[in-house]
């Protein structure tokens, strides 16, 4: 069956055709919303690797709906061009490049976010320990991106695919855990207004992990994510920047990413040993992110 057949055939591949939305992973962020809630009280959201744009598009549906006071900000980027969406800062750049945390912050008016979602894949080479190598340093570089960027109470949330060697996720859960916090009843940052249903012996309710608690890191699988692909969705509440160490702060970060990118000298000004060592080490970490282990030789 030739793919264009086998996605009309899809449910949610029809559907986006006539809502309007740009792609059908829309249905995954929506869905994913369903059982956590994703855009209460969300007035700064961004989209990494947002191209062609249908995460953007419900978060625009969301968070900008039309007559609404006060409507949240929201900043995309990809590195693919990306058509233009009403209400929403575009950027073209490359999450993998340290200088693209200036531009997040420049579009995010030094505001913090309290919802980033990546949706971001490499491109494929067909060599299976290679692609999940290149998506495990793009996952890395959204995460290194998007902590300085984050709230307090902030929800993050990426795409990763599950191997053999972590088949449900528990390494990365155990990796991102001491970020977000899973906070107890009372705690300031829980609702208490929605009630607790575990303890009046409901179901499973929107918002709340197993446990009828907000927060912590959730390994998820929508049900219009295809069933046979390893792609899953990590969903990490309640951020707690206490967790992060000083030099990690918006300003200083900035100013450090200033001092190693190679934006901030050309080659004519490199004159110094000092900004030679400077580059062969930008030139490393941005092999490194990228997968090019030539990169700095
Ligand atoms: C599956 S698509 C995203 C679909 C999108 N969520 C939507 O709903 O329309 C993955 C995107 O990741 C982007 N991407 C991959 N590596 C990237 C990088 N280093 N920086 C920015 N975007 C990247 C690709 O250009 C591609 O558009």
């Amino acid at each position: 069956m030739s793919r264009s057949s086998a996605d009309k055939r899809d449910i949610y591949y029809r559907l986006c055709a006539g809502i309007g939305y740009r792609a059908r992973s829309a249905y995954k962020l929506l869905h994913l919303d369903e059982e956590f809630d994703l855009f209460r009280g969300v007035r700064v959201a961004c989209d990494f690797c947002a191209a062609p744009g249908s995460w953007s598009q419900v978060l625009s549906r969301k968070l900008r709906p039309a007559g609404k006071k006060d409507p949240a900000k929201i900043v995309s980027i990809d590195l693919q061009p990306m058509a233009p969406l009403a209400g929403v800062t575009i950027l073209h750049a490359d999450i993998t490049v340290p200088s693209t945390l200036n531009k997040m912050m420049d579009a995010m008016e030094e505001e913090k976010a309290d919802l980033v979602v990546c949706d971001g894949a490499p491109e494929v080479t067909g060599v299976h320990d290679l692609d999940a190598y290149l998506h495990a340093q793009l996952l890395l570089a959204a995460l290194t991106l998007a902590l300085p960027l984050l709230a307090p109470g902030a929800t993050l949330i990426f795409k990763i695919f599950l191997s053999p060697s972590d088949p449900t996720g528990e390494i990365l859960i155990s990796q991102l855990e001491p970020f977000f916090s899973y906070p107890q009843k009372g705690d300031e940052l829980i609702d208490d207004t929605l009630g607790n249903p575990y303890e009046e012996g409901g179901c499973e309710v929107k918002g709340y992990d197993r446990y009828g608690r907000r927060g912590g890191v959730w390994v998820r699988k929508p049900r219009s994510s295809r069933a046979g692909s390893a792609e899953h969705f990590l969903v990490c509440r309640n951020f707690n920047p206490d967790t992060l160490p000083p030099s990690f702060d918006f300003k200083s970060l900035s100013h450090s990413v200033q001092s190693l990118s190679l934006d901030s000298f050309s080659a004519g000004e490199r004159t110094s040993k000092e900004d030679e060592e400077k580059e062969r080490r930008w030139q490393v970490i941005k092999g490194y992110t990228i997968g090019d282990l030539d990169c700095g030789r």
